[in-house]
């Protein structure tokens, strides 16, 4: 057994002996992204960039409607309704040449360190704004008048308040006039909760224990827990962050390599540290592990909440990554943890550091009154102890030594909402949307690092993936989503710039069912279209976040006696018998299944083998006079078929003798005269995994595509089409559950090298192809005619392939017929030509099938 494997069946079992539990398997915790919106199919995205780099730092005051931005070397001021009108304010405050100059001779990266990243902007009061930035590692921070908005002349020192080093983790909050933040502020310094700007400084203790081992800090919330307390509590800020841990929880796979784990540690608002111990001190730090789900996804990536009006439904909202020791794989777990359930782990047992024995065990000796790290409560100031300063020194001693707590906080339910392989989520925002059914859902907005957002509606204990969209063409970390609902915008950080995306882009689903199979709470069907719930009179509108396919009566599932712009136009399809035919069908969603109906009865699929159902098509191979008939596609989704192309096939016998007037020419010569629509059929295949039916012709495709890395169809000619793999991960890492088909693929010596496919034009001089992608081929409302540089039918070929069930996939696509033109007849002599390139790729398939056994 290969230690991976051990390590993995170890870890499996740790998992399952120490409690993370999960009823639900990794695939059934997977979601795949209903929609997939590549970067050109973006809309009503506006974008800020300016020369500047990094645009990290994000302040968005929606009552001036202005987002403030913080990058390197300027701070902004953006019209938040806008942000690309042209109207933006700017501070230049870049670090002087003298601190670069240091900067570089410390031995820093000239390239990204040694600049003035802005790290923390916030309000400070009515008037100002505080920032402070890393100043070629002499952090910096100054007060900034927001209505005049210019660099002022004082500056303070920044080393107690922001981090040296551009990259690191860092969190900060402006409460009540205080600063707060959480990093490793100097070089080679060790991390730390801090609070400035306070009468009273405060930090963590670092003898005889360090309260924080290594910590890298992801996020900080307020809790104002004092509001309407009944026992007179105080208000809490919470610390997210990943550390190495003591305690040995999690090292069982590699004692060798420190455990890094997840942290929520927690100090008190009004805490004014001890008065001979603890002096400048907190007297209320106290931390707990926050587990997800197995012990390996450990490396926090980042935090949100959300408070339903008070702060008792405060929820958290953490996305994890795989630790370390797993960097060759990407995956993503996402958490949710409700305030009651971390309250619960800091009212629980600590822990205490043995010394003798070296490690954390369970604390159970006694403990003192009152009970350390809690803040000051009402019932501690009936016993005399108005602030953290009157705390006995027993209790000040056993808060010195008992940081971490023996409970870990578990999230709601016990069980991760989504477990992503392939995906690495950089960024988490999360909106309460109420829905038409009266309910509230929450709607996280989750950012890749690769520049892709995941939008997800949290639906029970699991989420509905409503749509992926590209927002970033580079692929890049976004590193920051700040959402504002009255602008009804996403604003997205990142380091190329500032984007404004719509929360949500209702047009984009062109009927009643695809509307409510979206189900995504900002959107309803009002009869006509797909529109905002804000801006629709809710009476009339169509919505179902519960099951996703009910209220589009009035069109039926069917697509039968739906209204005529529902029905695709039909299209014919003319071939000589032994040829192979494409019928392309796109699928617009991702959880679709495609259905082919052949005369009305469904086709028996994998069935039969001279048919091959993929996502993007039917082909039919090999075809004799009996294939002829009417073909429909239908997407099924949640019980629901909506057609989405059909044709009438038509196999000749043979080759109907000269009736057309122009003779029909080579191929390759008509093409070059560029006067001819001819089509391209390409066909090949993917995984293999688990379909047994379609091995046969799927093992020898790839053999033949490991042996020699491309192909030709046909004989080499100017025109000719190359296939090369591609896939949707050949434009981006990480769609959905590829991975345990790749493994497969391993163990059957068939892999890929990354698993992708593509069909490339060749070097035709008429080749005018061009890199639009063709219209959903026939999603209602009919698309309009293709233009007329697409008709060598190259250029229309999808750019993103699409698996389907996970085990068969396939892509094939071919011209179509321009919408607008008469029918077959009238264009005999292109189907003629037609015929004759089929019968090239007729003569490559029996080769192919020659060699195959
Ligand atoms: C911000 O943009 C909105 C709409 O584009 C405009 O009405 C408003 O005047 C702008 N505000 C500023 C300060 O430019
Ligand atoms: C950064 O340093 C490298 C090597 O030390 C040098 O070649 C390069 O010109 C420097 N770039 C800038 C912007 O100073
Ligand atoms: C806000 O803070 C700045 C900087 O400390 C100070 O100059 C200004 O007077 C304060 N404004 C108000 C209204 O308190
Ligand atoms: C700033 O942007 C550059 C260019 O994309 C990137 O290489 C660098 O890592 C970024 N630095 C930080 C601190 O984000
Ligand atoms: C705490 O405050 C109460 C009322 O404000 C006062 O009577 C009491 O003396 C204070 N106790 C201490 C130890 O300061
Ligand atoms: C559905 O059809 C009925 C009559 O056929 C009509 O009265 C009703 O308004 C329609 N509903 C919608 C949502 O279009
Ligand atoms: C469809 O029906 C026609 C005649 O109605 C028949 O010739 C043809 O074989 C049928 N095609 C299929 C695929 O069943
Ligand atoms: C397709 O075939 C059906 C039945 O064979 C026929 O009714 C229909 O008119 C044909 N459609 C076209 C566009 O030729």
């Amino acid at each position: 057994m290969s230690s991976g494997t051990a390590q993995l069946l170890a870890a499996l079992f740790v998992a399952a002996v120490m409690g993370y539990p999960s009823r639900r398997s990794a695939t059934d915790l997977d979601a795949t992204p209903r929609t997939t919106v590549t970067f050109d199919e973006l809309s009503g995205v506006r974008r800020f960039s300016t020369r500047t780099l990094n645009y990290t730092t994000l302040l968005l005051e929606d009552e001036r409607s202005v987002l403030y931005v913080g990058a390197r070397g300027a701070i902004f001021a953006l019209n938040s309704s806008d942000v690309a009108d042209g109207s933006h304010r700017m501070i230049h405050w870049e670090a002087s040449p003298e601190k670069q100059l240091d900067c570089l001779q410390k031995g820093k990266n000239n390239k990204t360190e040694c600049f003035n990243h802005v790290r923390f902007l916030q309000r400070l009061n009515s008037t100002h704004l505080y920032a402070c930035g890393t100043y070629a590692f002499h952090p910096l921070c100054t007060s900034i008048d927001a209505d005049r908005f210019t660099l002022p002349s004082h500056f303070e020192e920044g080393k107690e308040k922001c981090p040296y080093d551009p990259s690191r983790g860092y969190t900060g909050l402006i409460v009540d006039g205080g600063l707060y933040t959480a990093t490793r502020y100097e070089f080679r310094s060790l991390p730390d909760i801090r609070r400035n700007l306070h009468q009273r400084p405060l930090k963590t203790e670092e003898s005889p224990l360090h309260w924080l081992n290594d910590a890298e800090f992801v996020a900080s919330v307020l809790v104002r827990e004092s509001r309407d307390s009944p026992v007179g509590d105080d208000d809490k800020i919470y610390y997210f962050f990943t550390e190495r841990a003591g305690e040995e929880t999690t090292s069982f796979f590699d004692k060798s390599q420190a455990a890094r784990v997840a942290r929520v540690a927690r100090v008190c608002k009004s805490d004014l540290g001890g008065k001979k111990i603890l002096q400048r001190k907190w007297t209320s730090f106290m931390k707990a592990r926050l587990v997800c789900y197995m012990p390996y996804y450990e490396v926090l990536r980042s935090v949100c909440s959300l408070d339903g009006g008070g702060w008792p439904s405060t929820v958290f909202y953490a996305a994890f990554t795989l630790s370390a020791q797993w960097r060759t794989m990407e995956a993503s777990a996402v958490c949710r943890y409700s305030i009651s359930e971390v309250q619960r782990a800091f009212e629980g047992p600590y822990m205490e550091y043995q010394d003798s024995a070296r490690k954390w065990s369970r604390y159970d000796g006694t403990v003192p009154e009152p009970r350390p790290g809690s803040c000051i409560t009402d019932h501690s100031r009936r016993k005399g102890y108005n602030s953290s300063q009157d705390l006995p020194n027993s209790v000040l001693d056993f808060v010195k030594l008992h940081p971490l707590m023996f409970e870990e906080v578990k999230p709601a339910g016990g069980e991760p909402l989504l477990v992503k392989k392939n995906v690495a989520y950089s960024r988490l925002a999360v909106d309460r949307v109420r829905a038409l059914d009266g309910r509230s859902y929450d709607v996280l907005f989750m950012g890749t690092g690769d520049g892709w957002i995941h939008k997800a509606v949290v639906l029970g204990s699991g989420v509905h993936i409503i749509e992926e969209v590209q927002v970033f063409r580079d692929p890049q970390p976004v590193e920051t989503l700040v959402i504002s609902r009255t602008q009804r915008s996403l604003y997205v950080g990142a380091a190329s710039g500032i984007l404004q995306v719509p929360l949500a882009t209702c047009a984009r689903y062109a009927s009643c069912y695809d509307c409510v199979l979206a189900r995504d709470p900002y959107c309803a069907w009002d009869g006509r279209a797909c529109r905002e719930t804000a801006s629709a009179d809710s009476t009339v509108l169509v919505q179902d976040m519960q099951h996703g396919n009910e209220g589009c009566r009035n069109s039926t599932a069917r697509g039968e006696s739906a209204p005529p712009w529902v029905f695709p136009p039909r299209k014919n399809r003319m071939v000589l018998r032994g040829d192979d035919v494409l019928l392309p069908c796109d699928q617009r969603s991702n959880l679709a299944r495609a259905v082919w109906l052949l005369n009305g009865t469904e086709a028996p699929g994998a069935g039969q083998d001279r048919l091959r159902v993929g996502v993007d098509g039917l082909l039919v191979m090999d075809t004799l006079p009996e294939h002829s008939g009417e073909y429909r596609c239908y997407g099924e989704e949640r019980g629901l078929r909506t057609l989405l192309a059909a044709y009438n096939l038509t196999v000749l016998p043979e080759l109907p003798r000269a009736s057309a007037t122009p003779p029909p020419r080579p191929p390759a010569a008509s093409q070059a005269a560029g006067d001819m629509k001819v089509v391209y059929v390409s066909a090949i295949t993917i995984l293999v995994g688990l379909c047994v039916v379609l091995s046969a012709v799927l093992l020898y495709v790839s053999c033949l595509q490991k042996r020699k890395g491309k192909y030709i169809l046909g004989e080499p000619r100017p025109s000719s089409v190359e296939l090369q793999t591609v896939s949707a991960n050949c434009l981006r890492k990480g769609r959905g559950s590829k991975e345990e088909e790749e493994d497969d693929e391993d163990e059957d010596g068939l892999a890929y090298p990354d698993g992708c496919l593509q069909i490339i034009p060749g070097e035709a001089p008429t080749a005018a192809v061009s890199p639009a992608k063709e219209p959903p081929a026939a999603a209602p409302p009919p698309p309009p005619p293709l233009p007329s540089e697409l008709t060598n039918g190259v250029g229309a070929l999808p750019n993103m392939l699409r698996k389907m069930n996970g085990n068969s996939y396939m892509l094939l696509q071919q011209q179509e017929e321009p919408l607008a033109s008469p029918l077959y007849s009238a264009s005999f002599t292109e189907e003629l030509s037609k015929i004759l390139e089929k019968r090239k790729h007729t003569q490559l398939v029996e080769k192919l099938d020659e060699s195959s056994v």
